[in-house]
């Protein structure tokens, strides 16, 4: 038997884990593997790595992925596809591992759908937007690198008194947002699913600045449907105009760095139930921690539904921050 793994879209910290999670179960039940490159871009081109037990040392801690990773535009039309299926069979592979989020479980299920190709997912994006896992790999991370960032900007913000508007990521999803406003004590939290309008926010903020404080932080996603930031920003400077204001975008600092344990055991748990599954002969499916407990899901299950945030804990942020 022989699998392909690849990792696709943004990467996560904690996909070099569960590459090595996967490479050495495979590897432990005599499975040969072949690492993919650049994603779906390198399988339409055949960039093929060998992996085994050694290959994979030392990547446990490294954030970004040794297998790099890519957006595919050409992957999204039939021949691209037809290529990367035709490659795949070429190195003789009975199954692909495909580590990544949305994007790649898409482009998973119509490889799958259109060529029969065994496919099995692996949740791997900060946005934490995936139906049938709890997390994904990489989400802790992304919360204590914007937490950490937080906690600096609050620092400043104290010391000079000042109202600022920190966008953390999330495409669609407010998630980090979500938590990380809750951990670092933003005074307010915006995200895609609360759906407020311009009119709340302000009155919002007019109560908080009631209050004597030496700094105001608002924690915005950058999905959130009033435009972002630097867009929130525009919005209230007629009537916060005599705050001093700043805004400051997290942007691409939480994609990388070291994984937490958490991520790692994690991405090592499904890593390893990934080739577990294959070798139960299922197919089609997306692993991932549900509870807890390690559970499948229909991989076309997965995405393009909204993945509903916690709203116990927006309730609770408004209380306590
Ligand atoms: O999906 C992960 C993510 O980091 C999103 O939070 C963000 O919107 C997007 O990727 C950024 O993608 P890129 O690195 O291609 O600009």
């Amino acid at each position: 038997m022989k699998i392909a793994i690849l990792t696709s879209g943004g990467d996560s910290p904690g996909m070099n884990a569960a590459v090595r999670a996967a490479a050495r179960t495979a590897s432990h039940y005599g499975i040969d593997v072949v690492g993919v490159m650049f994603g779906y871009r390198g399988l339409i081109k055949g960039d093929f790595v060998d992996l085994d037990r050694n290959s994979v040392s030392g990547i446990i801690q490294r954030g970004g992925t040794v297998l790099k990773t890519a957006r595919s535009e050409e992957f999204m039309k039939p021949e691209g596809r037809a290529k990367a299926a035709e490659n795949l069979k070429s190195v003789g592979a009975d199954a692909l591992v495909a580590i990544g989020g949305d994007g790649t479980f898409r482009g998973a299920t119509i490889l799958s759908k259109e060529h029969g190709i065994n496919v099995v997912g692996i949740p791997a994006t900060i946005d934490n937007d995936l139906i049938g896992s709890d997390e994904t790999i990489g989400y802790d991370t992304a919360l204590n690198t914007a937490m950490d960032a937080i906690d600096k900007i609050r620092d400043t913000a104290d010391a000079h008194e000042r109202l600022f508007l920190v966008e953390v990521m999330g495409r669609h999803a407010g998630f980090i947002a979500l938590e990380t406003g809750i951990a670092s004590g933003a005074e307010m939290i915006i995200l895609p699913e609360g759906l407020r309008k311009i009119g709340e926010i302000k009155s919002k903020l007019k109560e908080t600045l009631k209050v004597q404080k030496r700094s105001t932080l608002i924690v915005i996603a950058e999905g959130e449907k009033t435009g972002g930031a630097w867009h929130l920003e525009d919005q209230l400077k007629e009537d916060f105009g005599k705050y001093d204001m700043r805004v400051c975008i997290l942007g691409h600092i939480q994609r990388g760095g070291s994984p937490t344990a958490h991520d790692r055991v994690l991405a090592s748990r499904l890593g390893y139930e990934a080739i577990n599954a294959i070798r139960d002969g299922k197919s089609k499916i997306m692993v991932g921690v549900i509870n807890h407990k390690c559970v499948i899901t229909p991989i076309e299950q997965t995405f393009g539904k909204i993945k509903e945030i916690n709203f116990d804990l927006l309730k609770m942020a408004k209380v306590l921050n």
